[in-house]
């Protein structure tokens, strides 16, 4: 009886212990990987016009709706006139804006991005505000012969940036905001691997095209770098941010292993859209950020990159290897 006892009490014990810790990691990744945050910026958005790529779902539709609820112009850049038009309808529902209009942007198409910058800058009196915020996981080349990641994530947006930047410099208060991820900590570039393959990593299978995700995202973090030393003396800032760990469509091309894996954490701890859209929305809206210019943002707040994307030289010389694949030196 009183064996039978102690073993009753150890397994309380064991079962409570238990309960602790899991409540215990639970809360830690809910103040960490998974914390969350609010916009609290106010600059006045009426009169100005933003370009978003990839408005059309997740983040950036998040996105697009809190600027046009601020009574922006929104150009949504993106490649499907379907999915475009049915987030316009949505957006247009939700705040009552009739200013919200979709323009072809294909970035797998470095044709494309000079089409979309030319019809813009041949029809926008102004643009204020580029959000660079498209982005993929997956494999396969652009048009023009680039890894797919690479040339989406970073060089159709390093060109479009770099087109529409007369304009930009003619708003009086301009910003370039580029959607980073935490993923940029675990990459790198390598300028050998580039030249030779068009392509920031080589197979593609897996945690290679993840390995080359992140590659992408450090491109982001290290153009913002160089891009803000080139705006020093200029009206235009430029930012790069983390939106957060999010439940949208980014994973749609992992396997189904991969998916019966992270589903469950999905579901129990990822960040709504409208949450994930929080940091972009402070780069956006915060005044007084332009001394911050360059900085890397998550939870609306600036954050200290990963050491290798404060590598000045990387920047610079990834900045010009760019310029000379979008064909711009
Ligand atoms: N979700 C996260 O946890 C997370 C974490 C860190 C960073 N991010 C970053 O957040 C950004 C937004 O991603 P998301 O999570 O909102 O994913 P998402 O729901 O998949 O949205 C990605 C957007 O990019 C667009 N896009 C992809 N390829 C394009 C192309 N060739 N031309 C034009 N548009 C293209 C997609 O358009 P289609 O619908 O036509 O494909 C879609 O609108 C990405 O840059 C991503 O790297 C996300
Ligand atoms: C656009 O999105 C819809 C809905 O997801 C899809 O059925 C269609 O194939 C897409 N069109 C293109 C051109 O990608
Ligand atoms: C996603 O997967 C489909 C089917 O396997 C493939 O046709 C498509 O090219 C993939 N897209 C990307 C971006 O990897």
């Amino acid at each position: 009886m009183v064996h039978l006892l102690k073993v009753c009490e150890e397994t309380m014990l064991q079962f409570v212990l238990l309960v602790s810790v899991v409540a215990g990691v639970y809360l830690l990744l809910n103040k960490t990987l998974f914390r969350r945050s609010r916009c609290r910026g106010n600059l006045p958005m009426a009169g100005k016009t933003v370009v978003i790529t990839g408005g059309n779902g997740g983040i950036g539709k998040a996105t697009a709706l809190g600027l046009a609820r601020r009574g922006a112009r929104v150009i949504m850049g993106c490649r499907n006139q379907s999915t475009a038009d049915a987030a316009i309808l949505e957006i247009q529902q939700e705040t009552g804006s009739t200013d919200v209009v979709y323009r072809r942007l294909d970035l797998a198409s470095l044709t494309s991005v000079r089409d979309f910058a030319e019809n813009l800058l041949k029809t926008e009196p102004r643009i204020d505000l580029l959000i660079n915020n498209a982005g993929l996981v997956g494999d396969g080349r652009t048009e023009d012969g680039f890894g797919i990641q690479f040339g989406v994530n970073h060089l159709g947006h390093f060109m479009l940036t770099v087109l529409l930047l007369d304009k930009l410099k003619e708003s009086p208060a301009a910003r370039v905001i580029t959607v980073s991820s935490m993923a940029h900590r675990w990459g790198n570039v390598d300028f050998q691997v580039l030249s030779q393959t068009r392509d920031l990593g080589t197979g593609s299978y897996s945690w290679q095209f993840f390995a080359a995700y992140c590659n992408s995202k450090l491109c982001n973090v290290l153009f913002t770098r160089e891009l803000s030393r080139r705006l020093r003396g200029t009206s235009v800032s430029c930012f790069c941010l983390h939106p957060g760990v999010i439940r949208t469509e980014l994973a749609r091309n992992i396997s189904l292993w991969q998916k019966v894996i992270v589903e469950p954490i999905s579901r129990l701890f990822f960040l709504s859209p409208e949450e994930g859209a929080q940091t972009t929305l402070h780069c956006a809206l915060q005044e007084g950020l332009e001394e911050l210019s360059g900085s890397y943002f998550c939870c609306c707040g600036e954050q200290e990159p990963a050491p290798h994307a404060k590598d000045d030289k990387a920047a610079l010389r990834l900045w010009e290897e760019s310029e000379r694949f979008c064909g711009l030196a």
